[in-house]
């Protein structure tokens, strides 16, 4: 038999069960391969004793419709810079890509199928570099990893920041308050201009489009002038002004990322100090967005991503990331995909439209 390892790395996201079922399905019309799980990314082979699971089809039965990862995720680890302790107790970081290519071939593996973000397949290509077949899936409720049309999990984080919307809608027009809702995505405003056309927000605030503080104020205002008396607001948790950066950070050590989180709560106070008389109420929607049951096209881009990795690897094409591109499920050179990030065209269509819906974006 020929062993195929799947890792899942980074954060979790709505419809990885679903990428994993995909390839274990798929894996299991073929005679001649059997599919194992790493626990939490790569660390389940990385660590002795390893954490291993045989996937076979009764272990993925009915899980496509499941939240988060049969097998675990962690954003710690990464092997591309692996925290050593040393003998006087310090912290070294090194390189443990070539180790971790001898222990996958020394335990049997013949492929790996990797699922995750930017992280997780610049951890792919380095292995495939090092000499082990790799191939990869996108994974992220960002929508930043550049080469598809959409990673899968975006969809699903955008439902659940568009039905959080509405409920704030209903409660900003009954008290007449300014209502800030911050989303997830990163240093990219997919999550927040998708929920902003689709709840109708009268400002959508990210971090490709640095905003004018005073341009906010006027919006604000003329809508109170206007005798509408609400207003909601949705802003990406990696936006900024102009002028004076408030982005704000949790601050976390000994992450490959800054972690991002509270803006709304600095946007908040700079709208209070500007006068602006509206209650206002603030609303950090968080992990929510990344938990729970993956929406059908979720479920679908995850399956069909799962079946094609398979296929990759019976085909032999390796070093490759599966992507959607112009309504077909194909695939591009992982180095591809990680040269640069998707983020919001300013000038694109999306924005223009947004723009027509009359929504401000405090340029
Ligand atoms: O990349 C996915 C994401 O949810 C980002 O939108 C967010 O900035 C980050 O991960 C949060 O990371 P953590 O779950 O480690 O707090």
């Amino acid at each position: 038999m020929k062993k195929i390892l799947v890792a899942t790395g980074g954060g979790d996201c709505p419809g990885l069960n679903a990428v994993i079922r995909g390839i274990v399905k798929r894996a299991s019309r073929e005679e001649d391969w059997e599919v194992w799980g790493s626990y939490e990314a790569l660390n389940g082979l990385m660590e002795e004793p390893t954490r291993l699971i045989r996937l076979d089809d009764k272990a993925v039965s009915g899980i496509h419709v499941l939240g988060g990862t049969i097998i675990g995720t962690t954003n710690k680890g990464n092997p591309m810079s692996y925290p050593e302790k040393q003998a006087d107790g310090t912290i070294k970081l090194t390189n443990r890509i070539p180790w971790l290519v001898d222990r996958l071939k020394s335990h049997g593996f013949d492929a790996v199928i990797n699922i995750g973000g930017d992280g997780s397949q610049a951890i792919s290509q380095a292995m495939f570099e090092a000499g082990m077949p790799v191939v990869g899936v996108p994974k992220t409720i960002d929508n930043d990893l550049n080469s598809t049309d959409f990673t899968f999990g975006f969809q699903t984080a955008v439902q659940t920041a568009s039905d959080s919307f509405d409920r704030l809608v209903t409660t900003a027009s009954s008290h007449h308050r300014v209502m800030i809702m911050e989303v997830m995505g990163r240093n990219a405003g997919w999550i927040a201009l998708y929920t902003a056309i689709s709840g109708g927000a009268e400002i959508c605030l990210i971090p490709e489009i640095p905003y004018d503080l005073s341009a906010v104020i006027r919006r604000i205002k003329s809508r109170y002038n206007n005798g509408r008396g609400f207003v909601n607001i949705v802003i990406a948790e990696g936006a900024h002004a102009k002028e004076g950066s408030i982005t704000s950070t949790l601050g976390e050590e000994g992450r490959h990322a800054v972690r991002l989180g509270g803006v709304c709560f600095t946007l908040s106070q700079q709208l209070k100090e500007a006068g602006i008389e509206a209650d206002i109420r603030e609303t950090v929607l968080g992990h929510t967005q990344r938990g729970g049951t993956p929406v059908a096209f979720d479920r679908v881009i995850a399956s069909v991503f799962g079946v094609k990795a398979m296929e990759l690897v019976l085909d032999g094409k390796f070093g490759q990331l599966v992507v959607l591109q112009n309504n077909d499920f194909t695939s591009v050179p992982i180095k591809e995909a990680i040269s640069a990030y998707n983020v919001v065209n300013p000038n694109g269509t999306l924005v223009k439209a947004a723009k027509g819906l009359g929504i401000s974006f405090g340029d």
